[in-house]
């Protein structure tokens, strides 16, 4: 399988929020973000195999800043690594200022998804070469995040989690 480039999957979603997606308090409700993001996502994973792809995992989702009703959204998704079938993409979440128009970083989160045939048995995908800084940088940690999330859902024994073993030692 011919190897893939982050770029070629990266997937941006821009969008408004509007007052049916909002808290109590006017901000964007963590769900229509998640759901955001999940679309991005799945997106980029189904570039980068062209096979259908289904969630595995939210491995990991920080809410650092809150998104008011009006905002205009960018959810940037690319892919960080692809392991034998399953694949851990970066989600990047921006606000645009309405006045000069410059963006700065809202969220972020990471989420796992498997490329499935037919019948929803996993199957390959191309492996990823990374090319900037920050996706090698991405792409070193994620084998210690698989493990990690594998450990959690109670599908790898901690005693088999080598990557994480080796960071504690270090
Ligand atoms: C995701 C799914 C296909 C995995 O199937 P499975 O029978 O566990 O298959 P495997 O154990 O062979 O795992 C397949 C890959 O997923 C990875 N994986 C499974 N669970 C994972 C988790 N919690 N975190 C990270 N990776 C995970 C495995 O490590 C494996 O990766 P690899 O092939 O790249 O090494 C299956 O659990 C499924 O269909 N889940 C429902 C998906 C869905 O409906 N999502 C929408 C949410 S409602």
């Amino acid at each position: 399988m011919d190897l893939k480039y982050p770029k070629d999957s990266r997937t941006t979603l821009t969008d408004l929020v509007l007052p049916s997606e909002t808290n109590p308090l006017n901000n964007l409700f963590g769900g229509e973000l998640l759901a955001r993001m999940d679309r991005a996502a799945s997106i980029a994973a189904r570039r980068h195999s062209r096979r259908i792809v289904v969630t595995a995992s939210v491995n990991h989702v920080a809410f650092n800043r809150a998104i008011p009703l009006g905002s205009v959204v960018t959810v940037e998704a690319a892919i960080s690594r692809a392991f034998k079938s399953s694949m851990e993409i970066f989600i990047d979440v921006w606000v645009e200022d309405r006045e000069s128009g410059l963006r700065s970083k809202a969220n972020e989160a990471i989420y796992t998804f498997v490329a499935v045939d037919e019948t929803g048995a996993p199957v390959p995908v191309p492996p990823l070469k990374p090319e900037t800084d920050l996706e090698k940088d991405r792409f070193e940690a994620a084998l210690r995040r698989k493990q990690l999330s594998l450990v959690l859902a109670g599908k790898l024994k901690p005693n088999d989690a080598t990557e994480l073993k080796a960071l504690f030692k270090d």
